[in-house]
């Protein structure tokens, strides 16, 4: 059976809901290239399920193109991306028809890790004679500018809430649902313009044997992250080992709860006796890892626990099992509540744990691992790094025992006391010292001018001095000069008077 989405994906433009100026734009560039006018390429830029592999498709279906697509953030394709540059260079399908190249998810190779991927884009549309369309969730990424500047953007827009009413009304008209439009509606508004993921409710909901506005309102919470739902259709669904590893990418939370998913829905997806044993025995072994993880701090088993759930689960199976599952929460639905409220909080951690190391969402989710593995064995460390990431304490309950969320705020409260204090202290310190140098400067310059003070006095007492010198050497020679003089006029005297007496 074939999934909703899938058979009701439109197969012409006039099927395709809304986007009408894209639709225009679209026909008059493929025309162009029908007219050999060799237009740039188109990337369709949108968030998930908005429409731009339909509208791709469906504009090649309506011009008679044949579509070559291939995903280019997946590194395997690289070759075959090269081999169709290649031998595309008649530009027509070995059925003599066009051919329009569709190359997906290009901000999938934006990692720094891929950094060739892009040039390697840019070979294949500079050689391609085809029309390439690209796609893309976010193209304004540094990396992906190269493509920007030889690409012609178009923004493709979330689809309205009343397009995505009216497809789930035709849809549910095409399977004879027993549907009121309210529940309609709230499946419509809660899919936040992505029209895939409505779809995907609707089948779920209808599956589920209930449709009624109060199970719709309990729909999982459906943002243009990928949720666990997803994650459970990848790992159920994939053979390969790879894409197994990756489901757990997107998806914001952590391996315990995950691991309640998969117990939940392994016999909801595997049929087989020996398929379910081997699935059940993939996962204990995953718990025991996992339990190491956390009772003995070694925190490289995280990847191992992580791989067995994933790969391990995936792997149990002989075959693929064909058809949709509708897979459940874990034990009862009231749970669904709970876990949305929860996984909000922790999408935040992770935003936040992210933000610090500069980390992807999965890094992140392995740093939370970590982080609740350290506050359970050295508390104090735990505190510290809680207080780092600036995780609070009504976030933390979510993932940690009220018990210990309560004693790391004590000890952070403790520590931010005694760091205050010390600031405090620090800051009294640096004052004594400031206070302390002040006066010694004063001091300093006090000492300085009594010095050149004391300098100018010496100066003016030698002025002084040598002043009185000066005058006592006038005094002297005076006294000398009125003594001579003196002398003379007794000589004088005496030489009258011996002159009178002789
Ligand atoms: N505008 C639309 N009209 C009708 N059906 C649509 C429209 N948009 C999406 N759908 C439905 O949603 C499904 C997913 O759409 P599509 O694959 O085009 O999304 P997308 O934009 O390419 O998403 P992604 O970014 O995840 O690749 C389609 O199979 C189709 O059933
Ligand atoms: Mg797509």
């Amino acid at each position: 059976m074939l999934e909703w989405v899938e058979k009701y994906r439109p197969k012409t433009l006039k099927e395709v809901a809304g986007h009408n100026e894209i639709k225009e734009k679209l026909k008059k560039w493929i025309e162009d290239h029908i007219k050999g006018k060799n237009p740039k390429p188109i990337i369709l830029v949108g968030n998930p399920g908005c429409g731009k592999t339909t509208l791709a498709h469906a504009l090649a279906n309506d011009y008679g193109f044949d579509v070559i697509e291939l995903n280019a953030s997946d590194k395997r394709n690289r070759a075959a991306i090269r081999h169709i540059v290649g031998t595309a260079a008649s530009s027509k399908s070995l059925t003599g028809k066009n051919i329009l190249i569709i190359l997906d998810e290009v901000d999938g190779i934006s990692g720094t890790e891929d950094s060739g991927g892009v040039s390697e884009i840019l070979k294949v549309i500079k050689e391609a004679k085809n029309p390439i369309i690209l796609t893309a969730n976010d193209i304004y990424k540094p990396t992906l500018k190269p493509l920007r500047d030889v690409c012609e953007v178009i923004n493709v827009p979330n689809v309205h809430t009343n397009t995505i009413l009216a497809v789930l009304k035709r849809i549910a008209e095409k399977e004879g649902l027993d549907v009121d439009e309210k529940t309609l509606k709230i499946i419509a508004k809660h899919s936040g313009g992505d029209l895939r993921a409505a779809i995907n409710d609707l089948e779920a909901l209808a599956l589920g044997g209930e449709i009624s506005p109060e199970i719709a309102s309990k729909l999982p919470d459906r943002d243009t992250e990928r949720t666990i739902f997803d994650a459970m259709r990848i790992i159920f669904k994939t053979t390969h080992y790879d894409i197994a590893t990756l489901a757990l990418m997107n998806c914001n939370e952590d391996l315990q709860t995950v691991e309640e998913w998969l117990a939940e829905n392994i016999p909801n997806e595997y049929k087989k006796l020996e398929d379910i044993e081997r699935a059940y025995d993939y996962l204990s072994k995953a718990d025991i890892f996992l339990g190491r993880v956390y009772k003995r701090q070694y925190f490289g088993l995280w990847k191992f626990a992580s791989a067995l759930m994933t790969a391990g689960v995936a792997l149990a199976k002989d075959e693929k099992y064909r058809g949709f599952t509708k897979y459940s929460y874990p034990s009862v639905l009231n749970l669904l509540t709970k876990t949305k409220a929860k996984r909000e909080v922790l999408k935040k951690i992770l935003k936040k744990i992210g933000e610090k190391t500069h980390a992807s969402s999965k890094r992140a989710r392995e740093d939370l691992e970590l982080l609740k593995a350290i506050i359970e064995n050295n508390i104090e460390m735990g505190a510290d790094l809680v207080r780092y990431f600036g995780i609070t304490k009504e976030e933390l309950e979510n993932i940690v025992d009220k018990k210990l969320v309560s004693e790391i705020f004590k000890i952070i409260e403790k520590k931010k006391k005694e760091e205050q204090k010390e600031k405090k202290e620090k800051k009294i310190k640096e004052k004594i010292v400031e206070e302390k140098e002040k006066k010694e400067k004063i001091e300093e310059k006090v000492e300085e001018k009594i010095i050149q003070k004391e300098k100018e006095e010496t100066k003016e007492i030698k002025v002084e001095e040598t002043k009185e010198q000066k005058e006592e050497v006038k005094e002297e020679k005076k006294s000398k000069k009125t003594k001579k003089s003196e002398k003379k006029e007794e000589k004088a005297k005496q030489l009258t008077l011996d002159a009178f007496f002789k």
